[in-house]
């Protein structure tokens, strides 16, 4: 059960200083659901979350399902499991890498998440970002 609520209405240009702000909220060991339509702008956020900590150049997991990234202290796995049907095989790895790792998942499926950030596109390149901590 989630207790907190981050809630912030975020243009593209102001993406960077949103994920500084919402980084202190994202620890090491946490599974952050990404939830959101199509094009909401899940793989965007995690693409801005990465550029933070130097990663320019980072590509959807669309078709590799999980892309790593090591950086100094920690690992970030960014998953999406849109196009398999059972996210359950790819678990047994998270499980593994969670110690050292944020996990971002895009599509879930029945996935069990620390955090939960809801992405929701409400016009004019302007996101609805809510984060359930
Ligand atoms: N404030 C914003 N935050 C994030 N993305 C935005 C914003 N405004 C516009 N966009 C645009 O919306 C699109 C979001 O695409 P993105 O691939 O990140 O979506 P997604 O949620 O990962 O979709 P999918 O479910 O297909 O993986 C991008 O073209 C991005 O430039
Ligand atoms: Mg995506």
């Amino acid at each position: 059960m989630y207790t907190k609520y981050l809630l912030e209405i975020i243009s593209l240009d102001r993406l960077d200083d949103f994920v500084n702000t919402i980084k202190k909220h994202i620890n090491i060991s946490d599974i952050v659901c990404l939830e959101g339509e199509l094009g909401a702008g899940k793989t965007t956020f995690v693409k801005a979350f990465l550029k933070s900590y130097g990663f320019e150049n980072v590509s959807s997991p669309t078709f590799s399902i999980i892309n790593e990234y090591q950086l100094k202290d920690f690992t970030v796995l960014h998953c999406d499991f849109y196009r398999i049907d059972d996210a359950k095989p790819f678990l047994d790895y998270i499980k593994e890498k969670q110690k050292e790792a944020i996990v971002f998942i895009e599509w879930p499926k029945d996935i069990d998440c620390t955090k939960k950030l809801t992405i929701t596109n409400i016009g004019k390149e302007k996101r609805l970002f809510k984060l359930c901590f």
